[in-house]
């Protein structure tokens, strides 16, 4: 059966799932990008993966440094998620006015988000029009909040109607 790409993206749509930023440094520079195709992979030994459009420019720079960090976005964090999603001279020059620091490996971890895996690339694999990044986890971190949510194509927060 020929599967029709807008009736995926609308049954996929309906899959709710978290916002993260996933971010890496190049040369000293920040890059990040929007991503919600990300999983748990493995507890032992402790394997994440993020699934990042070929076409993408953080695509190659992701490949090319060996690191990764996934930030889990709070509710308050919605901004960062369309910037880093966008194409604005903010986000290119700027990393979305966002600040951070960093854990093990280099990769930006932001301030504010309520939990991140910062993780070295062990494997990447062809996933059609993506490539699946599989990412040893070597520092990680939590702290206080409520999640950005996505759902339908649009963004929810806990304990709200729709925005
Ligand atoms: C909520 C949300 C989730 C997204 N998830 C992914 C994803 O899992 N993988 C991906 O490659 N792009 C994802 N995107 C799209 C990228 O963030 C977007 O294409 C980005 O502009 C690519 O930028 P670049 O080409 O400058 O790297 C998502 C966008 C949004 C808004």
């Amino acid at each position: 059966m020929a599967v029709d790409a807008g009736q995926f993206r609308s049954v996929m749509g309906r899959f709710a799932t978290g916002v993260t930023v996933v971010t890496t440094c190049q040369e000293g520079e920040r890059v990040g990008i929007t991503v919600n195709a990300f999983c748990s992979v493995s507890l032992d030994p402790p394997l994440v993966l993020v699934c990042i459009e070929r076409t993408s420019r953080a695509h190659d720079v992701l490949l090319q440094s060996g690191v990764f960090a996934v930030n889990f976005l709070s509710k308050q964090q919605e901004g960062l998620s369309t910037c880093f999603a966008g194409n604005s001279e903010r986000r290119y020059r700027d990393f979305c006015g966002a600040t951070s620091h960093s854990a093990a490996t280099g990769a930006p971890i932001l301030d504010g988000c309520i939990g991140y895996v910062d993780c070295r690339i062990v494997e990447s694999y062809p996933g059609g029009d993506h490539t699946i990044m599989l990412g040893r986890v070597e520092a990680l971190g939590q702290s206080e909040g409520e999640p950005l949510l996505y759902y339908r194509s649009r963004y929810h927060h806990p304990h709200e109607n729709a925005r």
